[in-house]
């Protein structure tokens, strides 16, 4: 089945995590995008969006969805029960990579004012192991070499993402080359965001998805974290 519809499938089901009444966490990329349309279909029944991304803020107003600032939600003491977004690689704990489109910073901020992470794959999304998708690392300009050396030093082979700056202005390192367990994941992503430089990185594994909705071609797979992506 093609990957498209596999992506539309797990958009459309996303709909159902979400609480009316509240605002809507919206992440980036191709399967947020299909996300966006289909919230569209049922904006009245929510007070508006955050977005994390200029990408994201664009299609949902264009889809005439509110856009909140992250400081007007936490200002407004709304309810913000759910964050929707996509993933690059999910492993069985619900840790991801993210980042393939370079919104990894404010995903992680726009995430964390959320009480739970939605994510939503399709099926080959889905990897025991993370990292055969270069991992993407948001960094200062001026500090990129000096970062380069030390992702160098923890076993990867980082590669300056070309001609890309970032919703910030920054700089994205994609680093190929590792492989990470996921007992691992944590403490890589601890390191590798205590490096002076880097604003973040695209490892979400110390805040993972709650739950993940699985596009196959059999149907929707909704995992809750601590149970087993299998
Ligand atoms: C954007 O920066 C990413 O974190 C996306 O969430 C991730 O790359 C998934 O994108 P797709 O839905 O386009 O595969």
């Amino acid at each position: 089945m093609e990957q498209n519809v596999l992506k539309q499938r797990a958009a459309l089901a996303a709909l159902d995590e979400l609480v009316e009444g509240s605002v809507v966490g919206v992440g980036s990329g191709s399967t947020v995008d299909l996300f966006i349309d289909a919230l569209a279909t049922r904006r009245d029944r929510f007070v508006g969006a955050v977005s994390s991304s200029r990408r994201s803020t664009e299609r949902l107003r264009a889809q005439g969805i509110h856009v909140m600032d992250l400081s007007e939600l936490i200002a407004s003491g709304l309810p913000a029960p759910v964050y929707v977004d996509g993933a690059d690689e999910i492993d069985p704990w619900l840790q991801m990579i993210k980042g393939g489109g370079g919104a990894l910073t404010r995903e992680k901020i726009v995430a964390a004012a959320f009480e739970r992470f939605v994510c939503i794959v399709d099926a080959s999304k889905v990897k025991p192991v993370l990292g055969a998708f270069a991992l993407p690392v948001d960094v200062i300009p001026m500090a990129a070499p000096l970062v380069a050396r030390e992702l160098v030093s923890l076993g990867g082979f980082p590669k300056l993402r070309d001609g890309f700056a970032t919703d910030d202005g920054n700089l994205v390192l994609d680093v190929g080359g590792l492989q990470i367990q996921p007992e691992a994941a944590r403490g890589l992503e601890a390191k590798i965001d205590a490096i002076a430089g880097v604003v973040t990185c695209g490892l979400f594994a110390a805040r993972p998805a709650d739950v993940v909705l699985i596009a196959r071609p059999e149907g929707i797979e909704r995992v809750l974290v601590g149970d087993s992506t299998g």
